[in-house]
């Protein structure tokens, strides 16, 4: 079967990581990425060697690139002409102004958490809709803490069957790198409920979910709390069976060292993963208790890496390279090294 031809627009946080997974699936050729300045990560990747050759947006200054003899492969046009579907991860509205190209273009596409709904056809997760993306021309994935959320979430709902879901997000308020949000000390409340308690009812409508968020002064990853009410009581040890099953799902301990997000920031990178990523969340065993009928836990969402393996199980969807997201999901770990821990 030919290679799926992709592309990647906007080569910012998640753009590189998507690059980057595309690169190692070997079913998939990545054509380019387009951005629209010379970034540090632009500058970076030239200095890598350009892996990937870089295609200009409409509105880039070519003179700039060529001032830092950063070499420029083409238009966003021509990189859309050249491939079957677009990852597109420019800034959150910027996604819907570039729909208009791949529309006329004829090319697939899926959007970040950062794009209105309304960009695409079928908001999507690799796990829990898989079905839902195949053969669709417009795909939006579910945002860093929605896909980590309802990873966890579906996995004990096919085991056990899900009722409800209360959530409580304590969300990193920054990537590492940004100065944008200046240099916070405080924690700010977000009016409830949490739009990812509201996004996973999209995606799964048979479960009342929902939540509130925290935005705290920290950039190595968010932590959200689960409390889930099952069909059935689910005990901790059910869930933690259903939890250790799972492929993106990776069961940590206090006890071992694991005390918060910056230890598994530090592990990733003592692992040598690059930019310290985790494409898993992790799930602390010592925080699953029970409370009454329901079921609490935990869990640790490395927003920059955590959505590019549902992207790609998206491109899969959406082009039908597999019919069933068992074997779509199954491809993408297989290339990304997913579940190797296990
Ligand atoms: N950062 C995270 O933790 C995170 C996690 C999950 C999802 N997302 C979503 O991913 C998307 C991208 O976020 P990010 O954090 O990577 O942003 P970013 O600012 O790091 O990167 C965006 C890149 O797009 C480039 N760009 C600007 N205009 C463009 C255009 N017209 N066409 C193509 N590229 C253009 C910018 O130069 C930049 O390099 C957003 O929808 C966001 O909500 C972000």
């Amino acid at each position: 079967m030919a290679k799926i031809k992709v592309g990647v627009a906007g080569y910012g946080t998640i753009g590189q990581r998507l690059a980057d997974g595309v690169a190692l699936q070997e079913d998939m050729e990545l054509v380019g990425v387009a951005d629209l300045m010379p970034t540090l990560s632009i500058r970076a990747l030239k200095e890598k060697g350009m892996p990937y050759s870089l295609f200009l947006v409409d509105g880039a200054d070519k003179s700039k690139f060529d001032e830092l003899d950063i070499p420029v492969s083409g238009t966003f046009e021509d990189l859309v002409g050249r491939v079957d579907i677009m990852l597109d991860s420019s800034p959150g509205g910027v996604g819907a102004k570039n729909k208009e190209l791949y529309v006329k273009k004829g090319v697939k596409a899926v959007f970040q958490g950062g794009e209105k709904d309304s960009v695409a056809d079928v908001f999507f997760h690799g796990y829990a809709n898989y079905e839902k993306g195949l053969g669709a021309d417009y795909l939006k994935l579910t945002s860093c803490n929605t896909t980590g959320l309802i990873r966890s979430v579906d996995c004990l709902d096919r085991a056990y069957g899900i009722e409800k879901v209360a959530i409580t997000i304590i969300r990193r308020v920054s990537d590492p790198g940004d100065y944008h949000r200046g240099l916070t000390n405080a924690l700010q409340m977000e009016k409830a409920p949490s739009h990812q308690a509201v996004d996973l009812m999209t995606i799964m409508p048979h479960v009342d979910a929902t939540g509130i968020l925290v935005h705290t002064p920290v950039t190595h990853g968010h932590i959200i709390t689960v409390v889930a009410t099952g069909k059935k009581k689910i005990t901790g040890e059910m869930a933690l069976n259903a939890f250790k099953a799972h492929p993106r799902i990776r069961i940590v301990s206090i006890a071992e060292g694991f005390l918060g997000n910056a230890s598994l920031f530090r592990y990733a990178r003592d692992l040598g993963n690059p930019r310290g990523d985790m494409y898993e969340i992790a799930l602390w065993e010592d925080s699953i208790v029970e409370s009454g009928g329901d079921i609490m836990y935990a869990i640790n969402i490395p927003q920059e890496s955590v959505t590019i393996p549902e992207s790609i199980d998206g491109i899969r969807a959406a082009c039908r390279v597999q019919q069933t997201r068992e074997e779509g999901t199954a491809a993408t770990n297989k290339y990304l090294g997913i579940g190797k821990w296990k």
